[in-house]
């Protein structure tokens, strides 16, 4: 059955669901029917030639006219909303989906609580929306270009496919972006649209607005750590964004969340069958100790302690794109109603205004690190930077759980707040990943034991040798223990045209 087949049956399929009415004969599949708004659907249909072009310069490196087994998203019932099957990367359906409209919501937090929530863009918030909207549209097509080269070196045909389920997702939420930029912006919005195919990851003249996504995502195990903690900075900002006042960009985003729980799955689980395939090598050549690194290397493995210091890396990189912890820019957007808290509308304790409200934020003063009560809405970013800290902690709970299993003695922590910072309080500190502040000569000495160092890298690139047999998997990862969709071990998720 062709992916077109498929489609068009979870669209008949669909379409009794009360909740959906979902257009997927049109060139752009959506449910905000797009057809009934001409100017918009001319628009977008604009667009999409660019959007195509950029999809096949800066996409995925090859591989494009390959079938890979993909989840399309065919609707936002969170029962039934995806479809999997067999399509060329090229012609995946990306569309416009937004969650369903919640009647009568309101505006849950800052000075306009309680009012209606906003169905157009409330003009005196105009600006700082757009902003919003940019920067979280930039990160979308900023990953697919960071992540281009890895199909060649992917570890198995199951990590290749999730690679690009990944890649055809983050394009879907550009999509989203772009949507709400020019149904909202009329031509500042278009020419947003435009702008966010020209800029590009790690380009020196035109690159990408946050630093974390002009690094290089050069290897696979970078591929698992940006996915645990860098998608996991999207879904905060989503969430943050998911309560917005402005009821447009709360659907969008609120469906987007279902799509990112994905990359944060594909992050975890990539780095804990790393895990696992290190811990079974040295059950059983009898290595006991962990930091033996030159026997455990020596099995094609990845040592912990090296995935402790890209733990490490990717941690303090994602924490940047927090902003400054003390920022006047989020109190306005959170007290204009645009950008709430994590979980705002359920957080219970307080008045979701906060204006004599407190929160502590940790600074550096004199040298010395110190917690000081600073004004709850100007710490907005501290706080949400605080609950990533605590979502991350879960899987690396179930990280550590793996290696207690397989009865070594190794345990995995998240750096201090202010280790290897660059933006906000710490920017500029030197911070150990213990909460020490060091001198730079301190700091010069040792940071090569808590970062990736030139040695861990050669050595993280000798293992990318690619593994591309069906139910294959490179030496240094294990097999999930489930199929995608629950298809079996040996299931040809890429066939390799
Ligand atoms: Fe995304
Ligand atoms: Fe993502």
């Amino acid at each position: 059955m062709s992916a077109e087949d498929t489609i068009s049956d979870a669209a008949g399929a669909m379409s009794a669901d009360r909740f959906v009415e979902i257009s997927y004969d049109d060139i752009i599949p959506n449910n905000v029917a797009l057809g009934a708004d001409k100017q918009l659907q001319r628009a977008l249909e604009t667009w999409r030639p660019n959007y195509l072009g950029w999809w096949n310069n800066m996409g995925p490196l090859g591989y494009q006219t390959s079938d890979v087994y993909l989840r399309t998203a065919v609707g936002v019932d969170p029962g039934g909303w995806a479809k999997f099957g067999f399509v060329q990367m090229p012609s995946y359906r990306w569309g416009i989906l937004l969650a369903p409209k919640v009647e009568g919501r309101t505006i849950p937090f800052g000075r306009h609580k309680g009012e209606p929530a906003w169905q157009e863009v409330p003009g005196e918030h105009r600006a700082l929306l757009r902003r919003l909207i940019v920067v979280q549209g930039d990160t979308e097509p900023a990953s697919v270009e960071q992540q281009r080269f890895l199909g060649a070196t992917a570890p198995s045909l199951y990590d290749m496919r999730n690679l690009f389920q990944v890649n055809v997702e983050e394009g879907r939420h550009l999509w989203a972006m772009v949507y709400l930029l020019v149904k909202y912006f009329g031509k500042d919005g278009r020419e947003e649209a435009q702008a966010l195919l020209e800029r590009q990851s790690g380009q020196m003249d035109n690159p990408r607005i946050l630093g974390a996504f002009n690094e290089r995502t050069p290897d696979w195990l970078s591929f698992f750590m940006f996915t645990f903690f860098t998608d996991r900075d999207g879904k905060m900002q989503l969430a943050a964004l998911a309560e917005s006042g402005f009821d447009p960009l709360s659907r969008t985003c609120r469906f987007m969340l279902t799509e990112e729980a994905h990359h944060m799955f594909v992050g975890e689980t990539g780095v804990q069958r790393t895990i696992e395939a290190t811990c079974a090598a040295m059950v059983k050549a009898g290595v006991k100790d962990p930091h033996d690194v030159e026997a455990v290397r020596k099995l094609g493995v990845v040592d912990l302690p090296l995935l402790q210091r890209k733990a490490n890396f990717h941690a303090s990189v994602t924490r940047d794109l927090f902003g400054s912890e003390i920022s006047s820019n989020a109190a306005e957007a959170f007290s204009a109603g645009i950008k709430g808290r994590f979980n705002e509308a359920n957080l219970k304790g307080d008045d979701h205004v906060l204006t004599d409200a407190t929160y502590p934020v940790t600074r550096v003063v004199d040298g010395k690190l110190v917690v000081e009560q600073a004004p709850a809405l100007r710490a907005l970013n501290a706080r949400l930077l605080d609950d990533f800290i605590v979502d991350c902690q879960g899987g690396i709970d179930r990280w550590n759980r793996s290696i207690e299993k397989a009865g070594i003695d190794f345990k995995f922590t998240q750096p201090h707040k202010g280790f290897n910072r660059r933006i906000g309080e710490f920017a500029g500190a030197r911070i150990s990943p213990a909460g020490e502040a060091l001198t730079e000569e301190e700091w010069k000495a040792n940071s090569g034991d808590w970062l990736p160092n030139d040695a861990d890298m050669q050595f993280i690139s000798s293992l990318m040798k690619p593994c591309h047999e069906p139910g294959k998997f490179a030496s240094w990862i294990a097999p999930p223990r489930v199929g995608v969709n629950n298809q079996p071990g040996d299931f040809e998720y890429v066939k390799i045209a």
